[in-house]
């Protein structure tokens, strides 16, 4: 009888606690205690997360253990909460995980104060290397001629790209943030490497779901929080001895990267109290330049490659253009584009249908707000579903096709549709756009003008996902036959 009063107590107390409110979204039905958890096909959560949407609307809510979370889809209602709204939206909610481990500093984690003053000062520095007389443009070039190097050792036999494209985009962050490259088979970038790739598989397990959903009886027992926590402290030792090495040498006179502006811009500390640079926040700012800028640009590449073997026509298309404007003899540079009309918008067909950020980053409500007729109280977590955006029948001609038409007109120059938001939208807006959109550009033409890619023989393409921290093709082999000598 003491169980079964604990068993309708509990239930009991869950409903109360856990009633949808009058005006709040509607949404599926949930269990207690675990809520939509199981509501979801976890293999495709962002596929499950727009379906629910032809059933429940465009704002609708679900509960995931005992937080709510309203999921924003279509291309309105999502750019009305982050950019209309954006004030009320541009925060991050508290995920266990991460704050038992990062301590909201950094950009990508943190609130407020810490959010402005660290966003700000990344964003100028990255546009200081992105356009400055700093500019990222030569080194990307020439980190091309070295992953080229790698790729034509295979002689036109089937390798798998991941590894390669990995190593050659995690040197442009390191470019960037260190001032210097690493060798491909050098032992500390391996295990940085390494150690990035375990940490991210934590990230995606079911157990740190777990740990997010209950985290008070999750961090009492042994979990992946341990692990988690190892691997980002061996991580941060990792940038702290770059940040040693960079303070021996640093002069004011030549700052070389992201580490040197930093250490500069904590030298002009002039009001402590409000100042929110300091060593432990540099290294921060560095895994999160890493942690948002590597795995991004490579696995859009890893599309890239692929989208071009599955629509040979395409793949040749974007050559005859390359050839023609560019020709073999010099590199691409970032001013070709206006003249490269259709391979522009072949790479932006490649990130709407890559679709890399399918969920987008979570945001959450920092005060109540009402969007599209209904209240949303403060803390509530925001899923702008960027796949409903990139899909969204309402603003795409052939939503699932792989069409470059989307970005041209009708004289076959390029245009880009409201739509088009991978990088998200409004004041969380992704804070490497430029630096991608410039990676991208340059490496895809550079792979396009170097060689053709093709399926080993007798392999057909499959265009198949994993969910993770990004959508990613599922491992595959490729053969890339050098265009000329
Ligand atoms: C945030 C997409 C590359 C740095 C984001 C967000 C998305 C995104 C969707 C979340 C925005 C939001 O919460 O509303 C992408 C895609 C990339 C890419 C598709 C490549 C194809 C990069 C690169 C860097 C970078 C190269 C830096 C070097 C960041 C940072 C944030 C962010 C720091 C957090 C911004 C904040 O919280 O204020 N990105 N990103 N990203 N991205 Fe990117």
């Amino acid at each position: 009888a003491l169980l079964l009063f604990i068993v309708v107590f509990i239930l009991t107390a869950d409903y109360i606690k856990n009633r949808r409110l009058t005006g709040f979204p509607p949404g599926p039905p949930a269990l207690p205690i675990v809520g939509n958890i199981f509501t979801l096909d976890h293999k495709r959560t962002h596929e499950s997360m727009t379906e629910l949407a032809g059933r429940y609307g465009d704002v609708y809510s679900m509960r995931m253990g005992q937080r709510w979370v309203v999921v924003l889809n279509g291309f309105e209602a999502v750019t009305q909460a982050l950019v209309t709204q954006g004030d009320s939206f541009s925060d991050r909610p508290s995920i266990p995980l991460y704050d038992d481990i990062f301590h909201g500093l950094g950009v990508i984690l943190s609130n407020g104060h810490m959010w402005k003053q660290q966003r700000r000062f990344a964003l100028s520095t990255l546009k200081y290397f992105g356009f400055g007389k700093k500019s990222l443009e030569p080194m990307i070039l020439e980190e091309f001629t070295y992953v080229a190097k790698e790729i034509s050792a295979y002689k036109g036999k089937p390798f798998n790209p991941h590894l390669i494209v990995n190593n050659t985009v995690a040197n442009i962050i390191c470019l960037l943030v260190f001032g210097h490259r690493f060798e491909y088979g050098d032992e500390q970038f391996k295990k940085m490497m390494k150690l990035f790739e375990q940490s991210i598989q934590i990230q995606v397990s079911v157990l740190a779901e777990l740990y997010n959903a209950f985290p008070q009886l999750m961090r009492c027992l042994p979990g992946p929080h341990q692990k988690f926590k190892r691997i980002n402290e061996e991580l941060k030792d990792f940038v702290r001895t770059e940040v040693k090495d960079h303070k021996q040498k640093w002069d004011p006179s030549d700052l070389r990267d992201f580490i040197d502006y930093y250490l500069n811009e904590i030298q002009m500390v002039t009001e402590k109290s409000l100042f929110t640079f300091d060593e432990e926040c540099l290294i921060m700012s560095v895994l999160d330049l890493f942690g948002a800028g590597s795995e991004t640009t490579s696995t859009t590449l890893r599309w890239a490659f692929l989208f071009m073997v599955k629509y040979p026509e395409i793949q040749e298309r974007v050559q005859a253009e390359i050839d023609s404007v560019i020709g073999q003899s010099r590199p691409p540079s970032v001013d070709d584009r206006a003249d490269l009309p259709y391979t522009d918008a072949v790479i932006h067909e490649i990130q709407r249908m890559g679709n890399i950020v399918p969920l987008n980053l979570p945001h959450v409500t920092n005060r109540d707000v009402h969007l599209r007729g209904y209240t949303i109280p403060k803390g509530v977590t925001i899923i702008p579903n960027l796949t409903s955006v990139l899909f969204d029948k309402r603003e795409w001609k052939t939503p699932f096709t792989f069409n470059p038409g989307h970005f041209l007109n009708e004289e076959g120059k390029f245009v880009k549709p409201a739509a088009f938001i991978p990088f998200s939208a409004g004041k969380r807006l992704c804070l490497g756009e430029n630096l991608a959109r410039m990676e991208l550009f340059l490496f895809f033409t550079s792979f396009m003008q170097h060689f053709t890619f093709s399926m080993p023989p007798g392999v057909k393409p499959v265009l198949d996902y994993r969910f993770g921290i990004t959508l990613s093709p599922v491992h595959y082999e490729i053969c890339a036959k050098p265009r000329h000598e």
